[in-house]
Protein backbone atom coordinates (compact mmCIF):
# COMPACT_ATOMS: atom_id res chain seq x y z
CA UNK A 1 0.00 0.00 0.00
CA UNK A 2 2.90 2.67 1.07
CA UNK A 3 4.85 1.74 -2.16
CA UNK A 4 1.37 2.67 -4.58
CA UNK A 5 1.02 6.24 -2.49
CA UNK A 6 4.58 7.06 -3.47
CA UNK A 7 4.62 5.94 -6.77
CA UNK A 8 1.22 8.46 -6.93
CA UNK A 9 2.87 11.63 -5.52
CA UNK A 10 6.09 10.98 -7.34
CA UNK A 11 4.02 10.69 -10.83
CA UNK A 12 2.28 14.11 -9.56
CA UNK A 13 4.80 16.28 -8.55
CA UNK A 14 6.68 15.29 -12.31
CA UNK A 15 5.03 17.43 -14.55
CA UNK A 16 4.61 20.63 -12.73
CA UNK A 17 5.82 22.83 -16.00
CA UNK A 18 4.03 26.23 -16.31
CA UNK A 19 2.33 24.74 -19.28
CA UNK A 20 -0.04 27.79 -19.62
CA UNK A 21 2.49 30.43 -19.86
CA UNK A 22 2.36 30.71 -23.53
CA UNK A 23 -0.47 31.30 -24.54
CA UNK A 24 -1.08 35.59 -25.04
CA UNK A 25 -4.14 37.18 -25.11
CA UNK A 26 -5.30 38.31 -28.70
CA UNK A 27 -6.46 42.02 -29.49
CA UNK A 28 -8.40 43.86 -32.08
CA UNK A 29 -6.57 46.69 -33.35
CA UNK A 30 -8.71 48.32 -36.02
CA UNK A 31 -10.03 45.72 -38.01
CA UNK A 32 -7.24 42.54 -37.73
CA UNK A 33 -6.53 40.58 -34.47
CA UNK A 34 -2.84 40.58 -32.62
CA UNK A 35 -1.09 38.92 -30.31
CA UNK A 36 -0.84 41.00 -27.43
CA UNK A 37 2.56 40.42 -26.47
CA UNK A 38 4.15 39.68 -29.78
CA UNK A 39 2.27 42.70 -31.89
CA UNK A 40 2.16 39.70 -34.58
CA UNK A 41 -1.10 39.55 -36.70
CA UNK A 42 -3.41 36.66 -35.55
CA UNK A 43 -5.53 34.33 -37.91
CA UNK A 44 -8.24 32.33 -36.76
CA UNK A 45 -7.12 28.38 -38.11
CA UNK A 46 -9.80 26.71 -36.41
CA UNK A 47 -12.88 24.27 -36.31
CA UNK A 48 -16.05 24.52 -34.93
CA UNK A 49 -16.51 22.09 -31.68
CA UNK A 50 -19.91 20.94 -31.01
CA UNK A 51 -19.36 17.06 -29.47
CA UNK A 52 -22.69 15.53 -29.25
CA UNK A 53 -24.64 18.10 -31.06
CA UNK A 54 -26.20 21.23 -29.97
CA UNK A 55 -28.25 19.25 -27.45
CA UNK A 56 -24.77 18.33 -25.76
CA UNK A 57 -25.30 21.06 -22.73
CA UNK A 58 -27.24 20.33 -19.74
CA UNK A 59 -27.22 20.20 -15.95
CA UNK A 60 -24.23 18.14 -15.59
CA UNK A 61 -21.69 18.17 -18.92
CA UNK A 62 -20.50 20.47 -21.83
CA UNK A 63 -17.96 20.48 -24.21
CA UNK A 64 -15.77 22.16 -21.81
CA UNK A 65 -16.29 20.03 -18.70
CA UNK A 66 -14.72 16.38 -19.09
CA UNK A 67 -11.13 16.71 -18.66
CA UNK A 68 -10.54 13.13 -20.22
CA UNK A 69 -12.42 13.83 -23.29
CA UNK A 70 -10.71 17.26 -23.35
CA UNK A 71 -7.79 15.36 -23.79
CA UNK A 72 -8.63 13.37 -26.41
CA UNK A 73 -9.39 16.17 -27.95
CA UNK A 74 -6.86 18.75 -27.53
CA UNK A 75 -4.55 16.34 -28.30
CA UNK A 76 -6.51 15.72 -32.03
CA UNK A 77 -6.42 19.61 -31.88
CA UNK A 78 -2.81 19.74 -31.77
CA UNK A 79 -2.78 16.92 -34.88
CA UNK A 80 -4.80 18.84 -36.98
CA UNK A 81 -2.32 21.91 -36.08
CA UNK A 82 -5.32 24.58 -35.51
CA UNK A 83 -4.97 27.31 -33.08
CA UNK A 84 -8.59 28.45 -32.04
CA UNK A 85 -11.82 26.45 -31.42
CA UNK A 86 -15.62 27.78 -31.36
CA UNK A 87 -17.84 26.10 -28.61
CA UNK A 88 -21.53 26.92 -29.17
CA UNK A 89 -23.10 26.23 -25.54
CA UNK A 90 -21.30 25.69 -22.40
CA UNK A 91 -23.39 25.70 -19.06
CA UNK A 92 -21.40 28.20 -16.70
CA UNK A 93 -21.92 26.35 -13.45
CA UNK A 94 -19.77 23.78 -14.41
CA UNK A 95 -15.78 24.00 -14.21
CA UNK A 96 -13.93 24.20 -16.73
CA UNK A 97 -10.51 24.62 -15.58
CA UNK A 98 -8.96 21.41 -16.61
CA UNK A 99 -10.11 21.42 -20.14
CA UNK A 100 -8.91 25.65 -20.83
CA UNK A 101 -5.95 24.74 -19.27
CA UNK A 102 -5.27 21.83 -21.69
CA UNK A 103 -6.46 24.31 -24.72
CA UNK A 104 -4.01 26.96 -23.30
CA UNK A 105 -0.71 24.47 -23.05
CA UNK A 106 -1.77 23.26 -26.87
CA UNK A 107 -1.78 27.09 -27.84
CA UNK A 108 -5.33 27.13 -28.26
CA UNK A 109 -7.90 29.81 -28.16
CA UNK A 110 -11.42 29.74 -27.42
CA UNK A 111 -14.56 31.45 -29.29
CA UNK A 112 -17.48 31.31 -27.27
CA UNK A 113 -21.19 31.75 -28.13
CA UNK A 114 -22.99 32.49 -24.72
CA UNK A 115 -26.24 31.17 -25.68
CA UNK A 116 -27.53 27.66 -25.25
CA UNK A 117 -30.86 25.76 -26.62
CA UNK A 118 -31.72 25.70 -22.74
CA UNK A 119 -34.93 27.70 -22.09
CA UNK A 120 -34.23 31.08 -20.62
CA UNK A 121 -30.80 30.53 -21.89
CA UNK A 122 -31.12 32.44 -25.84
CA UNK A 123 -33.21 34.64 -28.00
CA UNK A 124 -36.31 33.33 -29.35
CA UNK A 125 -35.61 35.01 -32.52
CA UNK A 126 -39.57 35.48 -33.13
CA UNK A 127 -40.88 36.95 -29.68
CA UNK A 128 -36.84 38.16 -28.24
CA UNK A 129 -38.92 40.40 -25.82
CA UNK A 130 -40.30 37.26 -24.15
CA UNK A 131 -36.59 35.63 -23.70
CA UNK A 132 -35.05 39.26 -23.24
CA UNK A 133 -35.56 38.82 -19.52
CA UNK A 134 -33.32 38.46 -16.36
CA UNK A 135 -33.02 34.41 -16.25
CA UNK A 136 -31.63 34.97 -19.43
CA UNK A 137 -29.27 38.14 -18.65
CA UNK A 138 -28.17 35.77 -15.58
CA UNK A 139 -27.02 33.27 -18.13
CA UNK A 140 -25.09 35.18 -20.18
CA UNK A 141 -23.12 37.23 -17.63
CA UNK A 142 -22.71 33.76 -15.72
CA UNK A 143 -20.82 32.91 -18.96
CA UNK A 144 -19.08 35.91 -18.90
CA UNK A 145 -17.48 35.49 -15.48
CA UNK A 146 -16.57 31.75 -16.21
CA UNK A 147 -14.40 32.42 -19.09
CA UNK A 148 -12.93 36.12 -18.90
CA UNK A 149 -9.92 34.68 -16.84
CA UNK A 150 -8.78 32.85 -19.26
CA UNK A 151 -6.01 34.46 -20.96
CA UNK A 152 -6.86 31.97 -24.34
CA UNK A 153 -10.83 32.94 -24.15
CA UNK A 154 -10.31 34.94 -28.05
CA UNK A 155 -13.70 36.02 -27.79
CA UNK A 156 -17.42 35.62 -27.78
CA UNK A 157 -20.74 35.09 -29.92
CA UNK A 158 -23.54 37.44 -28.37
CA UNK A 159 -25.53 35.44 -30.74
CA UNK A 160 -25.46 32.91 -33.76
CA UNK A 161 -27.78 33.16 -37.02
CA UNK A 162 -30.87 34.62 -35.27
CA UNK A 163 -31.71 36.76 -38.04
CA UNK A 164 -32.60 34.35 -40.89
CA UNK A 165 -35.78 35.23 -42.32
CA UNK A 166 -38.44 37.78 -42.60
CA UNK A 167 -39.80 37.79 -39.02
CA UNK A 168 -36.84 37.35 -37.36
CA UNK A 169 -35.22 40.81 -39.62
CA UNK A 170 -38.30 42.48 -38.33
CA UNK A 171 -38.53 41.98 -34.88
CA UNK A 172 -34.55 40.73 -33.73
CA UNK A 173 -32.00 43.50 -34.42
CA UNK A 174 -32.49 45.74 -31.88
CA UNK A 175 -32.59 42.89 -29.11
CA UNK A 176 -29.35 41.49 -30.79
CA UNK A 177 -27.71 45.05 -30.14
CA UNK A 178 -29.26 45.47 -26.89
CA UNK A 179 -27.51 41.93 -25.77
CA UNK A 180 -24.13 42.71 -26.98
CA UNK A 181 -24.86 45.83 -25.52
CA UNK A 182 -25.03 44.14 -21.63
CA UNK A 183 -22.30 41.91 -22.45
CA UNK A 184 -19.85 44.80 -23.15
CA UNK A 185 -21.15 46.72 -20.58
CA UNK A 186 -20.50 43.85 -17.89
CA UNK A 187 -17.13 42.97 -19.49
CA UNK A 188 -16.24 46.61 -19.07
CA UNK A 189 -16.74 46.20 -15.30
CA UNK A 190 -16.14 42.62 -14.40
CA UNK A 191 -13.63 41.43 -17.17
CA UNK A 192 -9.70 41.71 -16.56
CA UNK A 193 -9.34 42.53 -20.30
CA UNK A 194 -11.92 43.26 -22.90
CA UNK A 195 -12.95 40.55 -24.44
CA UNK A 196 -13.88 41.40 -27.98
CA UNK A 197 -17.76 40.69 -28.40
CA UNK A 198 -19.62 39.85 -32.06
CA UNK A 199 -22.28 38.39 -33.88
CA UNK A 200 -22.39 34.97 -36.52
CA UNK A 201 -24.55 35.52 -38.80
CA UNK A 202 -26.04 33.63 -41.66
CA UNK A 203 -24.57 34.18 -45.09
CA UNK A 204 -27.90 35.57 -46.76
CA UNK A 205 -28.02 38.20 -49.29
CA UNK A 206 -31.04 39.89 -48.13
CA UNK A 207 -28.68 40.71 -45.18
CA UNK A 208 -25.06 40.27 -45.92
CA UNK A 209 -24.54 43.91 -46.17
CA UNK A 210 -27.60 45.69 -43.88
CA UNK A 211 -27.14 43.37 -41.03
CA UNK A 212 -23.01 43.57 -40.87
CA UNK A 213 -23.45 47.46 -40.78
CA UNK A 214 -26.51 47.86 -38.09
CA UNK A 215 -24.50 45.69 -35.94
CA UNK A 216 -21.11 47.93 -36.29
CA UNK A 217 -23.33 50.78 -35.71
CA UNK A 218 -24.74 52.61 -32.41
CA UNK A 219 -27.63 54.49 -31.17
CA UNK A 220 -26.73 55.23 -27.76
CA UNK A 221 -23.68 53.96 -26.04
CA UNK A 222 -20.61 52.75 -28.23
CA UNK A 223 -21.05 49.30 -26.29
CA UNK A 224 -24.22 48.80 -28.81
CA UNK A 225 -21.62 47.98 -31.65
CA UNK A 226 -19.97 44.61 -32.23
CA UNK A 227 -15.67 44.36 -32.21
CA UNK A 228 -16.04 42.06 -34.99
CA UNK A 229 -18.44 40.05 -37.23
CA UNK A 230 -18.17 36.30 -38.26
CA UNK A 231 -19.79 34.73 -41.11
CA UNK A 232 -21.08 31.05 -41.58
CA UNK A 233 -20.87 30.69 -45.19
CA UNK A 234 -21.11 27.24 -47.42
CA UNK A 235 -20.66 28.70 -50.80
CA UNK A 236 -17.44 26.74 -51.51
CA UNK A 237 -18.21 23.65 -52.35
CA UNK A 238 -16.37 21.16 -54.30
CA UNK A 239 -13.96 22.42 -57.20
CA UNK A 240 -14.04 25.89 -56.97
CA UNK A 241 -11.61 29.42 -57.20
CA UNK A 242 -11.67 32.60 -55.62
CA UNK A 243 -14.18 34.04 -58.34
CA UNK A 244 -16.47 31.14 -58.92
CA UNK A 245 -17.02 30.67 -55.41
CA UNK A 246 -18.15 34.03 -55.23
CA UNK A 247 -15.42 34.89 -52.27
CA UNK A 248 -14.83 38.10 -53.82
CA UNK A 249 -17.66 38.99 -53.54
CA UNK A 250 -17.91 38.60 -50.18
CA UNK A 251 -14.59 40.08 -49.94
CA UNK A 252 -15.77 43.47 -51.58
CA UNK A 253 -19.10 43.43 -49.90
CA UNK A 254 -17.01 43.66 -46.62
CA UNK A 255 -14.00 45.45 -47.65
CA UNK A 256 -14.92 48.89 -46.13
CA UNK A 257 -15.97 47.15 -42.67
CA UNK A 258 -13.97 48.35 -39.98
CA UNK A 259 -14.20 45.61 -37.88
CA UNK A 260 -12.38 42.00 -38.10
CA UNK A 261 -14.98 39.36 -39.72
CA UNK A 262 -13.34 35.83 -40.11
CA UNK A 263 -15.75 32.74 -41.00
CA UNK A 264 -16.96 31.32 -38.17
CA UNK A 265 -18.33 28.58 -39.95
CA UNK A 266 -17.08 26.89 -43.52
CA UNK A 267 -16.66 23.37 -45.41
CA UNK A 268 -19.61 22.93 -47.61
CA UNK A 269 -20.56 19.38 -47.93
CA UNK A 270 -22.43 18.74 -50.93
CA UNK A 271 -19.58 17.42 -53.07
CA UNK A 272 -17.93 14.50 -51.07
CA UNK A 273 -15.62 14.62 -50.30
CA UNK A 274 -14.51 17.33 -49.34
CA UNK A 275 -11.10 18.66 -50.61
CA UNK A 276 -11.01 22.03 -48.50
CA UNK A 277 -9.00 23.99 -50.93
CA UNK A 278 -10.82 27.55 -49.83
CA UNK A 279 -8.47 27.20 -46.99
CA UNK A 280 -5.54 28.47 -49.55
CA UNK A 281 -7.77 31.07 -50.37
CA UNK A 282 -8.97 32.36 -46.96
CA UNK A 283 -5.18 32.31 -45.78
CA UNK A 284 -3.79 34.52 -49.07
CA UNK A 285 -3.66 38.06 -49.39
CA UNK A 286 -6.31 38.04 -51.57
CA UNK A 287 -8.30 37.58 -48.19
CA UNK A 288 -6.06 39.02 -45.82
CA UNK A 289 -6.87 42.50 -45.63
CA UNK A 290 -10.79 42.03 -44.92
CA UNK A 291 -10.86 38.25 -43.71
CA UNK A 292 -9.14 36.88 -40.47
CA UNK A 293 -9.32 33.44 -41.02
CA UNK A 294 -12.15 30.61 -40.00
CA UNK A 295 -13.29 27.71 -38.27
CA UNK A 296 -14.33 24.26 -40.82
CA UNK A 297 -17.45 23.19 -39.24
CA UNK A 298 -17.24 21.20 -37.76
CA UNK A 299 -14.71 18.63 -35.58
CA UNK A 300 -17.50 15.73 -34.35
CA UNK A 301 -19.21 13.92 -37.10
CA UNK A 302 -23.15 14.54 -36.13
CA UNK A 303 -26.31 12.85 -38.48
CA UNK A 304 -25.89 15.94 -40.43
CA UNK A 305 -22.16 14.64 -41.75
CA UNK A 306 -19.91 17.61 -41.45
CA UNK A 307 -17.58 15.88 -38.58
CA UNK A 308 -13.68 15.28 -39.11
CA UNK A 309 -13.69 12.71 -36.27
CA UNK A 310 -16.06 10.02 -35.37
CA UNK A 311 -16.55 8.78 -31.83
CA UNK A 312 -17.59 5.19 -30.58
CA UNK A 313 -19.60 3.96 -27.90
CA UNK A 314 -16.47 3.71 -25.82
CA UNK A 315 -14.93 7.48 -26.50
CA UNK A 316 -12.40 6.48 -28.91
CA UNK A 317 -11.92 8.29 -31.98
CA UNK A 318 -11.89 7.49 -35.66
CA UNK A 319 -10.55 9.82 -37.84
CA UNK A 320 -12.25 10.38 -40.99
CA UNK A 321 -10.79 11.35 -44.17
CA UNK A 322 -11.76 15.03 -44.09
CA UNK A 323 -9.82 15.04 -40.56
CA UNK A 324 -6.78 14.57 -42.92
CA UNK A 325 -7.49 16.36 -46.28
CA UNK A 326 -8.41 19.51 -43.50
CA UNK A 327 -4.78 19.06 -41.60
CA UNK A 328 -2.63 18.96 -45.18
CA UNK A 329 -4.32 22.00 -46.33
CA UNK A 330 -4.76 24.30 -43.12
CA UNK A 331 -1.00 22.84 -42.19
CA UNK A 332 0.19 24.66 -44.68
CA UNK A 333 -1.58 27.76 -44.81
CA UNK A 334 0.85 30.23 -44.00
CA UNK A 335 -0.47 33.48 -42.29
CA UNK A 336 -0.89 35.80 -45.27
CA UNK A 337 0.20 39.56 -45.24
CA UNK A 338 -2.06 42.33 -43.60
CA UNK A 339 -2.07 45.60 -45.19
CA UNK A 340 0.59 47.81 -44.17
CA UNK A 341 -1.65 50.10 -43.30
CA UNK A 342 -2.88 47.98 -40.69
CA UNK A 343 0.66 47.14 -38.63
CA UNK A 344 1.04 50.86 -39.20
CA UNK A 345 -1.70 51.47 -36.87
CA UNK A 346 -1.10 48.60 -34.51
CA UNK A 347 1.52 50.39 -33.37
CA UNK A 348 0.15 52.89 -30.69
CA UNK A 349 -3.12 53.09 -31.48
CA UNK A 350 -4.94 51.22 -28.97
CA UNK A 351 -7.98 49.78 -27.86
CA UNK A 352 -10.78 47.23 -29.05
CA UNK A 353 -12.82 49.50 -31.91
CA UNK A 354 -10.87 52.70 -31.23
CA UNK A 355 -12.89 53.89 -28.68
CA UNK A 356 -10.11 56.78 -28.57
CA UNK A 357 -12.31 59.57 -29.33
CA UNK A 358 -10.54 62.80 -29.88
CA UNK A 359 -7.87 61.09 -31.74
CA UNK A 360 -7.23 61.20 -35.76
CA UNK A 361 -9.10 57.58 -35.38
CA UNK A 362 -11.87 58.12 -38.10
CA UNK A 363 -12.64 54.32 -37.67
CA UNK A 364 -14.01 54.46 -34.36
CA UNK A 365 -18.08 53.09 -33.66
CA UNK A 366 -20.28 54.69 -35.78
CA UNK A 367 -23.79 56.71 -35.14
CA UNK A 368 -26.77 54.34 -37.02
CA UNK A 369 -28.32 55.52 -39.99
CA UNK A 370 -31.91 55.66 -39.53
CA UNK A 371 -32.88 52.53 -42.03
CA UNK A 372 -31.18 49.46 -43.05
CA UNK A 373 -32.39 47.72 -46.02
CA UNK A 374 -34.75 44.52 -45.09
CA UNK A 375 -34.24 44.85 -40.94
CA UNK A 376 -36.88 47.18 -38.91
CA UNK A 377 -35.06 49.04 -36.47
CA UNK A 378 -37.88 51.30 -36.06
CA UNK A 379 -38.33 50.85 -32.53
CA UNK A 380 -34.44 51.31 -30.79
CA UNK A 381 -32.07 49.49 -28.88
CA UNK A 382 -34.50 48.22 -25.92
CA UNK A 383 -33.06 49.61 -22.65
CA UNK A 384 -30.95 47.27 -20.12
CA UNK A 385 -32.68 44.72 -18.14
CA UNK A 386 -29.21 44.08 -16.52
CA UNK A 387 -28.43 47.40 -15.32
CA UNK A 388 -29.13 45.85 -11.27
CA UNK A 389 -27.24 42.56 -12.55
CA UNK A 390 -24.31 44.64 -14.08
CA UNK A 391 -23.86 46.25 -10.99
CA UNK A 392 -23.97 43.68 -8.37
CA UNK A 393 -22.09 40.80 -10.57
CA UNK A 394 -23.59 37.49 -10.73
CA UNK A 395 -22.36 34.62 -8.55
CA UNK A 396 -20.66 32.19 -10.42
CA UNK A 397 -16.80 30.86 -9.87
CA UNK A 398 -14.48 32.54 -12.15
CA UNK A 399 -12.14 30.35 -13.88
CA UNK A 400 -8.98 30.14 -13.73
CA UNK A 401 -5.81 27.83 -14.80
CA UNK A 402 -5.19 24.75 -13.05
CA UNK A 403 -1.48 22.63 -12.96
CA UNK A 404 -2.36 19.47 -14.98
CA UNK A 405 -0.36 16.08 -13.94
CA UNK A 406 1.44 14.00 -16.72
CA UNK A 407 -1.57 12.16 -16.39
CA UNK A 408 -4.62 14.44 -16.93
CA UNK A 409 -2.20 15.78 -19.94
CA UNK A 410 -2.68 11.91 -21.22
CA UNK A 411 -6.26 10.65 -23.06
CA UNK A 412 -7.15 7.50 -21.76
CA UNK A 413 -8.98 6.97 -25.17
CA UNK A 414 -7.64 5.43 -28.66
CA UNK A 415 -7.38 6.93 -31.83
CA UNK A 416 -7.98 4.99 -34.88
CA UNK A 417 -7.51 5.90 -38.71
CA UNK A 418 -10.36 5.46 -40.85
CA UNK A 419 -9.37 2.37 -42.12
CA UNK A 420 -9.47 0.89 -38.23
CA UNK A 421 -5.88 1.34 -37.89
CA UNK A 422 -4.68 2.08 -34.30
CA UNK A 423 -2.91 5.40 -34.25
CA UNK A 424 -2.21 6.17 -31.09
CA UNK A 425 -3.01 4.68 -27.31
CA UNK A 426 -3.23 6.67 -24.58
CA UNK A 427 -1.75 10.07 -26.28
CA UNK A 428 -0.41 12.98 -24.76
CA UNK A 429 -1.10 16.56 -25.43
CA UNK A 430 1.90 18.24 -25.53
CA UNK A 431 2.46 21.73 -24.06
CA UNK A 432 3.35 24.20 -26.51
CA UNK A 433 6.71 26.77 -26.42
CA UNK A 434 5.20 29.01 -28.24
CA UNK A 435 1.62 29.84 -28.86
CA UNK A 436 1.98 31.48 -32.05
CA UNK A 437 4.43 28.23 -33.42
CA UNK A 438 1.63 25.81 -34.21
CA UNK A 439 1.76 23.07 -36.38
CA UNK A 440 3.82 20.11 -35.07
CA UNK A 441 6.43 18.76 -37.79
CA UNK A 442 6.61 15.50 -36.50
CA UNK A 443 3.03 14.80 -37.68
CA UNK A 444 3.23 16.03 -41.43
CA UNK A 445 2.49 13.51 -43.57
CA UNK A 446 -0.48 11.61 -42.00
CA UNK A 447 2.83 9.20 -39.51
CA UNK A 448 1.40 9.28 -36.18
CA UNK A 449 4.44 8.06 -34.47
CA UNK A 450 3.00 6.52 -31.02
CA UNK A 451 3.05 8.79 -28.13
CA UNK A 452 5.16 7.63 -24.74
CA UNK A 453 2.74 5.77 -22.87
CA UNK A 454 3.06 7.55 -19.39
CA UNK A 455 4.03 5.03 -16.09
CA UNK A 456 0.83 3.32 -15.30
CA UNK A 457 0.96 3.27 -12.01
C1 LIG B 1 -2.29 36.45 -19.03
O1 LIG B 1 -1.69 37.38 -19.92
C2 LIG B 1 -1.13 38.50 -19.28
C3 LIG B 1 -0.66 39.45 -20.36
O2 LIG B 1 0.22 38.80 -21.24
C4 LIG B 1 -0.01 38.04 -18.35
O3 LIG B 1 0.54 39.16 -17.68
C5 LIG B 1 -0.57 37.05 -17.35
O4 LIG B 1 0.46 36.54 -16.54
C6 LIG B 1 -1.26 35.90 -18.06
N1 LIG B 1 -1.91 35.06 -17.09
C7 LIG B 1 -1.69 33.74 -17.02
C8 LIG B 1 -2.42 33.01 -15.93
O5 LIG B 1 -0.95 33.14 -17.77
Amino acid sequence: MIGNVWLVVISISYYLTCVFCNVHPIEIKHKHFFDSVTGKPFFIKGVDYQPGGSSAVNEFSDPLSDASKCARDVYLFQQLGINTIRVYSVNPSLNHDKCMTMLAAAGIYLVLDVNSPLPNQHLNRYEPWTSYNNEYMKHVFGVLTAFSSYNNTLAYFAGNEIINDQLSAKVSPVYLKAVVRDMKDYIGKYSPRKIPVGYSAADDLTYRISLAKYMECYEHSPNEAVDFYGVNTYQWCGEQTFQSSGYNTLVDDYSDYTKPIFFSEYGCNEVQPRLFKEVTSIYSSQMSGVFSGGLVYEFAQEPNNYGLVDFDSEGNAHLLRDFHTFKERITKAVDPPIPKKALLENQGKSGIGGFNRGTRNKKGPKMCSSQYTNLDISNGTPRSLGIDMIAAGVRVQKGKFVTLTSSEMTSKYKIFDADGKLLADRPRIRAQQRSNNLGNEAWKNGKYPRPKKTKAF
